[in-house]
C-alpha cells in the first residue's frame, strides 16, 4: 500500500488543490469516462479502472467508445501521460481519490442489483491506504454508501486502527451527465456532495471543485443519494402524467397532447413541459423508481404514486403496439405480412444508448 504525504485530511486537501493528487475512476462508461477527461484536462494524473479489457485497450490506444467524447479528447491525455486505463486494480494503491461509477441495474424482480457496487467496493477496499478518499458516484438507494461501501472500507481499515474521517474518507456524489446535451456539461452542471463526516464532505467537494464550477454540499450521503432519486423520479412521474393524458386525448379523439403541452408551456411560471412517448429507456428513469419503492418497503411504506408512474410508463409500449396494429388494420395488408419500421430506439434523440429500450425488448 502506497501512502503519499502524511495521510491526513489537510495533506490530501492540499495535494488535491495543487493537482498533485492522483484520481482513480472505477467504471469507464457514460459516467466514468467524462470524469477521466475533465480531471486529466486540469492536469491531474488520472487512472481509469474497468473489468472490460476491450474498453481499456481502446482508451490506451486513444480511442473513445462514448458518443459524447470524441477520440480527439482521449488521445492527447494518453499521450501527455495524464491518463492511463487498466484492468489491474492494484493500480489503486497509487490513487488518492477514487470515484466508483459502476452500473446499478435492477434484478428480474425489480429490486436493486448491488453486484457491481459490491464488487467495486471490495476491490477498492482491498487496496485502501491511509489518506484515501472514496466517492460513490453510481445512482442508488439512500443508505448504499453507509450500508454497502462503508462496511468494506471498515473491514480493511479497522485492523490498522485507521479512523473514518481522519485516516480515510468516504462520500456520495451523484452524477448528472446528460448524454447529448451540449449546453449543460460536466464542467458547468452543479454537483451535490454528501460525506459520511464533515471532513469527508469537504474533501469530496474540494476534488469536485477542480472540475465543476458549482458544488452543493449536503449533510450526509443519504441526502445526496435521495436527491438524485428525486431528480429522476420527478421525471418519471411527470412523464407518466403526460402519457396518461395522451391516452385520454386519444380516447377523446382529435385532441393532440403535444399541442396541449405546447399551449400549457406558454405559462412562464409553475409549469415545465414533458412530452408523451412510446416508452422509457436508458439506465436511469426506468430503474430509479424501483430503487426507492424497494427501500420504502423495508420501512413498511408503499410508494403508491412513484410505483404507479413506473407502471404507467411501462404500459406505453403495449399501448403503442395496439395503436400500430389498428393502423395496420386500415391498410390493404394482412397483419402477419406487415413490416413496421421503428425510427429511433434510444431513450432520446441524438444518443446511441439503447439500454432498456422498449423498442428492442
Ligand atoms: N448514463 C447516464 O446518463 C447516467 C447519468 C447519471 C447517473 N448514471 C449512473 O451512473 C452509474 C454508471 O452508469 P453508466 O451509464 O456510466 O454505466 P456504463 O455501463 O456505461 O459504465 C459502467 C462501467 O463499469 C464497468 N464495470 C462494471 N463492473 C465493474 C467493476 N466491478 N469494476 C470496474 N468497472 C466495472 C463496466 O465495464 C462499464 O464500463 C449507474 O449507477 C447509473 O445509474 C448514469
Amino acid at each position: 500500500m502506497v501512502q503519499k504525504g502524511s495521510g491526513s485530511a489537510a495533506d490530501l486537501k492540499q495535494r488535491i488543490q495543487s493537482h498533485d493528487a492522483v484520481v482513480g475512476i472505477v467504471g469507464l462508461g457514460y459516467v466514468g469516462l467524462p470524469l477521466v477527461v475533465e480531471f486529466s484536462r486540469v492536469g491531474m494524473k488520472t487512472i481509469g479502472l474497468d473489468v472490460d479489457t476491450d474498453k481499456v485497450e481502446k482508451l490506451n490506444a486513444g480511442v473513445s467508445y462514448i458518443q459524447d467524447i470524441p477520440s480527439s479528447h482521449i488521445a492527447p491525455i494518453v499521450e501527455s501521460g495524464h491518463f492511463e486505463a487498466t484492468v489491474d486494480f492494484d493500480a489503486l494503491s497509487q490513487v488518492d481519490v477514487v470515484f466508483i461509477c459502476v452500473p446499478t441495474p435492477i434484478t428480474s424482480s425489480k429490486e436493486p442489483d448491488m453486484t457491481y457496487v459490491r464488487l467495486a467496493s471490495e476491490a477498492v477496499a482491498a487496496r485502501l491506504h491511509k489518506g484515501q478518499l472514496i466517492i460513490l458516484r453510481s445512482t442508488t438507494y439512500p443508505g448504499t454508501t453507509e450500508d454497502v461501501l462503508l462496511p468494506e472500507l471498515r473491514k480493511a481499515a479497522d485492523p490498522h486502527g485507521w479512523e473514518l474521517g481522519v485516516d480515510y474518507f468516504a462520500s456520495f456524489s451523484p452524477e448528472r451527465v446528460d448524454p447529448g446535451n451540449t449546453t449543460w456539461t460536466t464542467a458547468n452542471t452543479p454537483i451535490v456532495v454528501g460525506g459520511v463526516t464533515p471532513v469527508c464532505t469537504d474533501l469530496a467537494a474540494t476534488v469536485t471543485e477542480q472540475i465543476v464550477a458549482n458544488v452543493h454540499r449536503v449533510s450526509s450521503p443519504r441526502v445526496a443519494e435521495m436527491e438524485k432519486l428525486l431528480e429522476n423520479i420527478f421525471r418519471s412521474v411527470n412523464i407518466a402524467l403526460v402519457n396518461e393524458l395522451a391516452r385520454l386525448c386519444d380516447r377523446m379523439g382529435g385532441l393532440s397532447m403535444w399541442e396541449v403541452v405546447d399551449a400549457a408551456a406558454t405559462k412562464p411560471f409553475g409549469f415545465m413541459p414533458f412530452y408523451p412517448g412510446p416508452g422509457l429507456g436508458g439506465h436511469c428513469i426506468p430503474i430509479d423508481p424501483y430503487y426507492l419503492s424497494w427501500l420504502a418497503r423495508r420501512y413498511d411504506f408503499e410508494t403508491n404514486f412513484i410505483t404507479l408512474s413506473a407502471r404507467t410508463n411501462e404500459e406505453m409500449p403495449y399501448y403503442v403496439v395496439d395503436a400500430v396494429i389498428k393502423a395496420v388494420a386500415m391498410q390493404p395488408v394482412a397483419l402477419r405480412d406487415a413490416s413496421v419500421l421503428v425510427l429511433g430506439a434510444a431513450f432520446k434523440r441524438n444518443v446511441d444508448d439503447v439500454r432498456h429500450s422498449p423498442a428492442i425488448r
